[in-house]
């Protein structure tokens, strides 16, 4: 059975770490109605995940599985530096960030050109069908903050199917840079097992091979037979990055207790 290890410096752990009771079917989400099947982590306490890798950086670690592991670190000094000059994280309103990149549209694009050879330069990505997500801004002060761009529900814990591979494969599917740009600490959450190991053990609970079934069939059945299965969060302070198989394992990421704009950089790529 496959777990996922949260592969972080040690200096970055300190005060870092949630762990739910379980999780919880919801009806309503951020006060919108879900359109769908839709579970959220239960009540939240201090703790630590359960596997867990302690090293400096995580990226070029010899222990880190890129398609199953999640690994957190600090952006490098020039580019936390050509943030600054931007400034996103002193705008106070989604509004402000709005006219801020109309009007330095040239400064906005040469920082997302600088994180893309960061990424391939640095962090070893493939150029190869590397998606630039853009530096998107959101709402602060959510429990969760994925959306359903089809009716605006909110989803809650998901999986991501860009690549759409087969369930034994996710392992191999494009993971997500995301980097906090934003004046407050964001949450990500996830479970550690990846979504084929959610699979197998359902078949052992209910016979039959889930495997093949769509990740999202997979997940409903599960949280609804292993309600009591921790989720885990840890915070991302200003400048802080992970790199997740978002279509590997379930995740979701959270603004509760803030109240500046969520600012976000994000990439989807091919490690190497
Ligand atoms: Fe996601």
């Amino acid at each position: 059975m496959s777990s996922v290890r949260l592969v972080i410096p040690e200096s970055c752990c300190e005060g870092k770490f949630l762990v739910s009771h379980g999780v919880q079917r919801v009806d309503t989400l951020n006060g919108v109605v879900c359109s769908a099947t839709t579970f959220m982590p239960r009540r939240w306490e201090r703790g630590s995940p359960r596997h867990i890798v302690l090293a400096d950086i995580p990226h070029i670690s010899s222990e880190y599985r890129a398609g199953t592991d999640i690994a957190v670190f600090r952006l490098p000094q020039h580019l936390i530096q050509a943030c600054e000059e931007i400034g996103y994280s002193r705008m106070r309103t989604i509004q402000d960030l709005d006219v801020q990149r109309a009007a330095n549209t040239r400064g906005h694009k040469h920082l997302v050109a600088q994180f893309r050879s960061y990424l391939i330069g640095e962090l070893g990505m493939s150029n190869n069908d590397l998606l630039d997500l853009e530096i998107t801004f959101g709402e602060p002060g959510l429990a969760s903050v994925s959306s359903d761009e089809t009716d605006g529900s909110y989803v809650g814990l998901h999986i991501d199917d860009w690549d759409q591979l087969p369930v034994p494969n996710r392992d191999q599917s494009r993971v997500l840079f995301c980097a906090n740009l934003g004046s407050e600490p964001r949450y990500f959450m996830y479970m550690d097992l990846t979504i084929n190991a959610m699979a197998t053990r359902l078949s052992g609970s209910r016979g039959g091979n889930y495997a093949h079934l769509h990740p999202d069939a997979i997940l409903t059945g599960y949280l609804e037979d292993f309600p009591d299965e921790p989720v885990f969060a840890f915070k991302m302070e200003p400048h802080d990055v992970y790199i997740a198989p978002i279509q590997n394992v379930v995740h979701e990421g959270s603004t509760m207790q803030t109240s500046s704009p969520d600012v976000q950089i994000m990439f989807l790529g091919y490690p190497i």
